[in-house]
C-alpha cells in the first residue's frame, strides 16, 4: 500500500516537473540558431545563396540573402523589396542555369519559401535592402525583414511588423551569416511535450 502511495507521488511529481520543464523550455517568440545551411535539392532556396556567395568571393566583395518560410497557414506575398546599395542577383549571374534570385519574379522554391539575394554592385560599396510582406490574415499583417551588408564588418538583419503574440517567429544565420532565414509559425498554445511524459511514466512501469 505504501509502495503504491510512493509510486502515485512520484508520478505526480514527474508529471508537475515535466509540464512545467516544457513550459519553461517552450520556445520564446523569437528564437535565433545558427544551424548548417541544407540543401535538399537544386532550387532556388539553395542556390540563390550559394550564387550570391561565388559572385561576392570573385569580387571580394559582399552578400546577403534572405529566405522567407512560410507556415503562417495564410499566404504570403511579397508587397515590395527595395536596395538602398548593392543589387539582386539575376539570371544574368546564373548562365545556363537560370535562376533568378530577384523579386521581379514569383520564384516560390515550393508553396512556402521565397528567397531573394543581393551582392554588392560597385567597387567598396555595401548591400542595404529591405522586403515587405503581406500576411493574407484577418489582421491583414505586413511585415518587413531587412539587411545591412557594410564594406566592413558583419551582415545585419531584422524583422519588424510581426505580432509576437500571433506568431512565432524563427531566425537562422546560415552560410557565415551571408543568409538569413525567417520562419513564420503560428503561436500554439500547447506546449506540453506528451511524448516525454509518456516515455517517463513507461520507464517507471505505470
Ligand atoms: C503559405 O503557407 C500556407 C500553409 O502553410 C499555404 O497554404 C500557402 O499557400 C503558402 N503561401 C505562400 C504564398 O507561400
Ligand atoms: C498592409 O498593406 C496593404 C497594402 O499592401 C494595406 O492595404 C493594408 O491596410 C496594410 N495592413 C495594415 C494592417 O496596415
Amino acid at each position: 500500500m505504501f509502495y503504491r502511495l510512493l509510486k502515485f507521488t512520484v508520478v505526480i511529481f514527474t508529471i508537475a516537473f515535466l509540464s512545467e520543464l516544457a513550459h519553461t523550455a517552450s520556445p520564446p517568440p523569437i528564437e535565433a540558431t545558427s544551424s548548417p545551411f541544407l540543401c535538399q535539392e537544386a532550387s532556388a532556396t539553395c542556390s540563390c545563396p550559394l550564387l550570391a556567395r561565388k559572385i561576392s568571393s570573385e569580387h571580394n566583395s559582399r552578400c546577403a540573402s534572405i529566405i522567407l518560410d512560410n507556415k503562417s497557414s495564410y499566404n504570403v506575398r511579397l508587397v515590395v523589396a527595395s536596395l538602398e546599395d548593392g543589387r539582386w542577383v539575376t539570371s544574368d549571374d546564373s548562365g545556363d542555369v537560370d535562376i533568378d534570385c530577384s523579386p521581379r519574379t514569383k520564384r516560390f522554391a515550393n508553396d512556402e519559401l521565397e528567397v531573394l539575394s543581393s551582392v554588392t554592385s560597385h567597387f567598396l560599396g555595401g548591400i542595404r535592402g529591405y522586403a515587405t510582406f503581406h500576411l493574407d490574415d484577418d489582421a491583414s499583417t505586413n511585415f518587413t525583414i531587412y539587411w545591412d551588408a557594410p564594406l566592413l564588418g558583419d551582415n545585419s538583419y531584422g524583422i519588424t511588423g510581426l505580432p509576437t503574440t500571433k506568431y512565432q517567429v524563427a531566425l537562422q544565420n546560415n552560410l557565415d551569416n551571408t543568409v538569413f532565414q525567417v520562419t513564420v509559425r503560428p503561436v500554439s498554445t500547447y506546449s506540453t511535450d506528451w511524448g516525454s511524459i509518456f516515455s517517463v511514466l513507461s520507464l517507471i512501469g505505470i
